[in-house]
């Protein structure tokens, strides 16, 4: 068991990673669980598989899990689910020292943290995480959000967990392609500060996805003392050390937005390619030596993901995935600052670049 302590001035919390969590899940939360009935939203994957499980632990500690099932897929973070599990939580009477359980991926952990923040102005949560994405990444943090008309998470809030408890076994059944997006959150973290981590990656890649425990194990816990290292020094994301996070994410997200944000391409495959896009887009800058921005993509590759735009059918030239990018969280006062690369483990906020160019690198990229 691995437990890494999220500092984050006046809401600290824990993030617990270790194999049967979920089977322990009464006792792992233990006083936080107030009452009887402990009321859980999930997802409809996550509680055909695990549901029955959940309960019974809830049942060996004197409670009883009470679910609200939500379809599974991105469409779940939306206004309409919100207010319905907005309205379900304050039918079972959630006081604000209550503890919501958010038990699934990245979805489930936007959405509940969103409602728990809005809640009787904000009440307890608990993440337990069930994809290596939101294991690695979301469920630690404290950003929340839903999706609007407007775009991807532009309604939400920064509302810490009480506490994440990571489950590995969750892992075991979740699908490859799901594993695969999760881990290109994992080699993010090797390229933003920590080059012998993306090393590590390079080496043990192949066991993780094949399903090596040890280096599940390792990855989780390292990526995730890295995210708690990075938001307690910034948590809401003002001094630029948070920005970092946000590397593949520009790229990223105009392909998300190219491809409807469905299933053509997740957002973890989205990240991948956009990583292998920054470090491309920074040799052509002169930041970093071709050879480095090769590694990148070799590496992407490699782990199954998505490392070139040929192939998407996308359909689109260079300049239609820039408009995509001007609707950026990121965007301020008409510019558009990029995370690019100055070197393996080397991630640099950079404002000053020249949309144009990124619309010709891109054209460049997707004739290639
Ligand atoms: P997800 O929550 O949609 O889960 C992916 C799929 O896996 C779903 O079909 C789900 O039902 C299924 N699943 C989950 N756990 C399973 C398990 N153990 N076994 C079998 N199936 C399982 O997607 P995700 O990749 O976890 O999260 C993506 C979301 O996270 C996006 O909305 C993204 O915006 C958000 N996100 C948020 C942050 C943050 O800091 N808050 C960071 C990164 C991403
Ligand atoms: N995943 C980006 C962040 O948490 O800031």
């Amino acid at each position: 068991m691995a437990v890494i302590a999220v500092d984050i001035a006046g809401a600290p919390y824990d993030v617990r990673i270790g194999r049967g969590l979920l089977d322990d899940l009464g006792a792992e939360c233990g006083a936080r669980l107030r009452k009887r009935r402990v009321p859980i939203v999930t997802d409809a994957n996550v509680h055909a598989i695990w549901g029955d499980r959940v309960a019974a632990a809830l049942s060996r500690a004197g409670h009883e899990a009470v679910f609200r099932v939500l379809p599974a897929g991105e469409q779940t973070k939306s206004w309409q689910s919100l207010a319905e599990t907005a309205d379900w939580l304050l039918d079972e009477e959630v006081e604000r020292g209550d503890h919501i359980i958010a038990l699934g991926g990245g979805v489930i952990g936007d959405l509940t943290g969103f409602a728990a923040a809005i809640l009787k102005r904000g009440c307890n949560f608990i993440q337990v995480p069930t994809t290596l994405l939101a294991q690695v990444d979301s469920s630690v943090g404290g950003k929340t959000a839903i999706n609007t008309a407007a775009g991807k998470n532009l309604v939400g809030a920064f509302h810490q967990p009480a506490l994440v408890l990571a489950d590995l076994a969750a892992l075991d059944t979740l699908p490859q392609r799901e594993l695969r997006a999760g881990y290109a959150e994992v080699i993010k973290y090797g390229l933003i500060d920590d080059a012998p981590f993306f090393g590590w990656c390079e080496a043990n890649g192949a066991a993780l996805l094949a399903g090596d425990g040890d280096a599940r194990a390792y990855a989780v816990a390292h990526s995730v003392a890295a995210k708690a290292r990075i938001v307690a020094a910034d948590e809401k994301e003002l001094n630029g050390t948070r920005a970092l996070l946000n590397l593949g994410h520009t790229f990223g997200h105009a392909l998300e937005a190219q491809t409807g944000f469905s299933d053509r391409l997740l957002h973890g495959e989205a990240v991948a390619l956009g990583m292998v896009l920054a470090a491309r887009y920074s040799a052509r800058r002169g930041m970093v030596d071709a050879a480095a921005a090769r590694r990148v993509g070799a590496h992407v590759a490699a782990a199954g993901l998505p490392a070139a735009l040929q192939g998407l059918g996308l359909n689109c030239n260079g300049a239609a995935l820039v408009a995509h990018m001007l609707h950026d969280k990121k965007m301020d006062a008409g510019t558009l600052p990029f995370l690019l690369l100055a070197g393996i483990g080397r991630t640099v906020l950079v404002k000053d670049v020249d949309l144009a160019d990124v619309a010709a690198f891109l054209d460049g990229e997707l004739s290639a």
